[in-house]
């Protein structure tokens, strides 16, 4: 478990520091998303192709464990299908709210190390803005959605 809790804070340190595929993207679909608990927001970008994630990325601002859940998830969902993607925030969801036990792991890869977040009821919230928003982009959904 103190791996996990090493690992975990490596990881989400150097997400945040460095994280990935903060742009806009010119073409393509996007939504914004917010955490009213502190004003946090981020906008994802969304590029599908027959269904596909063919590119997504990210924008806005948001705390150390939001930024790093939602530079992971673009690596983690691009190059999936739109129910894949979906299925994936599922199985993350239950693993952030629920902790292991429940969870399939093995679908997550290096999501994983999120799964002591349940722990902290209040951090589910920053670990899931990037997620809800992206479902928002993928359904097309028109203004902002909340984590609420
Ligand atoms: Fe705002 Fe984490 S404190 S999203």
């Amino acid at each position: 478990m103190a791996d996990l809790r090493d690992l975990y804070q490596e990881v989400i340190l150097e997400h945040s520091k460095a994280p990935r595929n903060y742009r806009e993207l010119a073409s393509g679909q996007s939504a914004e998303g917010f955490n009213p608990l502190c004003g946090d927001h981020f906008t994802v970008f969304l590029k599908l192709e027959n269904d596909v994630v063919n590119d997504v990325s990210f924008q806005g601002s948001g705390c150390a464990i939001s930024k790093a859940s939602a530079s992971m998830m673009t690596q983690a969902v691009k190059g999936k299908s739109k129910t894949e993607a979906k299925k994936l925030f599922d199985t993350f969801h239950k693993l952030v709210t629920e902790g292991d036990a429940n969870g399939d792991r093995a679908d997550l890869g290096k999501l994983a190390v999120f799964s002591g977040v349940s722990e902290f009821p209040v951090r589910v919230k920053c670990a899931t803005l990037a997620w809800h928003t992206l479902k928002a982009a993928i359904e097309g959904k028109q203004g902002s959605v909340s984590t609420e």
